[in-house]
């Protein structure tokens, strides 16, 4: 088991918000983790939600988990309604990242545990070469390069998160052939942070 699975089967939840869930793959690995848990997954894609549904039905595993259609800056969710919230590869997609820590932090209770899954940050002339690329082949351009650890750490504090821990382990892709030529990827890590 890796740290970061480690890491966070030793956490004490037991409702998880996955936002920007996709097709549902960290619900699952999370409910492999804590089987105990309930999840919600949010995404602002339906087509990807019907996925995530049949995954609940096609796995050998038993999934407490609803899946919800939702913007994560106004997100259908009750204020206090949660002890754990996940951004897997989502944050660095979101352009008001502030407004939603500020979700983040409506939606948690006291002492829940906000866990960042992203990339480090790479450096500016390779996310520009990176854009340029996505452009030509006419795909989405990148929102954020990553994140720098530090400034991502001072950002939280002023939505009243404290940053516990931050695990690097393994790489986070950005972009991939056939949209780019060659795969552009930084440093994994794992921020958990606490809402104090
Ligand atoms: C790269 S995928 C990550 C999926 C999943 N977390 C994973 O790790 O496999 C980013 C997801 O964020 C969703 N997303 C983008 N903007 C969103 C928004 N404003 N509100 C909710 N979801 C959003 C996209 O639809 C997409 O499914």
């Amino acid at each position: 088991m890796s740290e970061r699975e480690k890491y966070i089967q030793a956490l004490p939840f037991s409702a998880l918000i996955d936002v920007g869930c996709g097709t549902g793959e960290t619900v699952v690995e999370l409910a492999g983790l804590c089987p105990k848990a309930h999840f919600v997954g949010i995404d602002i894609n339906n087509d990807v939600l019907s996925k995530a549904q049949e995954m609940l039905y096609g796995g050998l595993l038993t999934v407490d988990a609803d899946y919800v259609c939702g913007n994560c800056l106004n997100m259908p969710i009750a204020s206090n309604s949660a002890d754990a919230i996940m951004f897997r590869a989502f944050l660095h997609h979101i352009e008001q990242i502030d407004c939603v820590f500020e979700e983040a932090h409506r939606i948690l209770r006291r002492n829940g545990f906000l866990l960042i899954q992203d990339g480090e940050e790479m450096p500016a002339l390779l996310f520009d070469e990176m854009n340029m690329a996505l452009s030509r082949s006419g795909a989405s351009k990148e929102v954020h390069p990553g994140f720098n650890i530090d400034k991502l750490t001072e950002q939280l504090k002023k939505y009243s998160f404290v940053t516990e821990t931050v695990i690097r382990e393994g790489v986070a892709t950005f972009a991939t052939p056939p949209f780019v030529s060659k795969v552009y990827s930084t440093i994994s890590f794992l921020l958990s942070a606490r809402k104090i």
